[in-house]
């Protein structure tokens, strides 16, 4: 059983779309350790899916839509939170787009669209987010986003979202020191590949996770559960003066040279 090290504590997930999510792992994990948590979901199309994964929790789980390419929607989600909560201590972001066309041909070939959208949606989401965090986290807290080693050496077919996952990591290193004063770390967690609905739009997914298989130290990537055990380490006094870092969670693979 889970020692109940984050009972008091409130979070706040978002990028729960399906069981398989990485955000649902990691939620799982605070809420196994104590903690009360609220969720967002993208649009209506994900409503029901959300809403019956969250019910897990209890019935009266708090969810509510939240585009982050949208301002109006992310203040009323706080606001909400703000209701529920009063106070909050942790945040999670695991929330990423490209279109499907740029994650696939030549890097080059990257529209200005494409690009911004990623960056919009990707990387920026985390600053719009944590900055209507930051005030309900009075105590300090914990903020943390999912990236990928796309961020720091080319990996074929990961083009514009490797881009966004390298700001998305400079984003939190920024976030980390302007809000270290409030005592709130930011940290970013880099995966190794696991099958999600994300996964499945990256061209080539297959082949980058046979390559891990073969190279990382550990003979292998991650399981979603591994990824969760980081998440909970991050939001855990445990991680109290770990902030602005990239934890790799992925059998080791990012120290490999060839
Ligand atoms: N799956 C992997 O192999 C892997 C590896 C490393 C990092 N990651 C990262 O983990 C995070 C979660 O991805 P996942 O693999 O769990 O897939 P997922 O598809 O389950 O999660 C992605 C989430 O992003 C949300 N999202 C997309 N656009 C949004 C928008 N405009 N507003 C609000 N939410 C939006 C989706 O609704 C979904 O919940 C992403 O940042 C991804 O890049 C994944």
């Amino acid at each position: 059983m889970t020692p109940r090290i984050l009972e008091g504590k409130t979070g706040v997930v978002f990028g729960v779309a399906n069981k398989r999510s990485i955000a649902w792992a990691i939620a799982q994990a605070w809420a196994a350790a104590g903690a009360k948590l609220i969720f967002n979901y993208q649009g209506e199309r994900l409503k029901d899916n959300v809403e019956e994964l969250v019910a897990e929790f209890g019935a009266d789980t708090p969810l509510y839509p939240c585009d982050v390419t949208k301002d109006e929607e992310i203040k009323e989600f706080f606001q909400k939170t703000k209701e529920h909560f009063g106070t909050i201590d942790l945040m999670l972001h695991s929330v990423a787009f490209a279109p499907r066309e740029a994650l696939e041909g030549r890097f080059l070939n990257t529209s200005r669209e494409a690009y911004l959208l990623a960056h919009n949606i990707s990387a920026y989401s985390l600053l719009g987010l944590a900055r209507e965090a930051a005030p309900l986290m009075p105590r300090g807290g914990s903020i943390m986003a999912m990236s990928y080693y796309g961020a720091e050496k080319v990996v074929p077919h990961y083009n514009v979202m490797a881009v966004a996952k390298a700001s998305l990591e400079a984003t939190g290193r920024y976030l980390a020191y302007d809000l270290g004063k409030q005592n709130i770390r930011v940290n970013c967690i880099s995966a190794g590949p696991v099958q999600t609905l994300a996964a499945r739009g990256i061209a080539g997914f297959s082949q980058i996770n046979k390559v891990y298989q073969e190279r990382a130290p550990l003979g292998r990537s991650c399981t979603v559960e591994e990824i969760g055990a980081t998440g909970l380490f991050l939001a855990s006094d445990g991680a109290a003066s770990i902030t602005g870092q990239t934890i790799y969670v992925d059998g080791g693979y990012q120290i490999m040279g060839m």
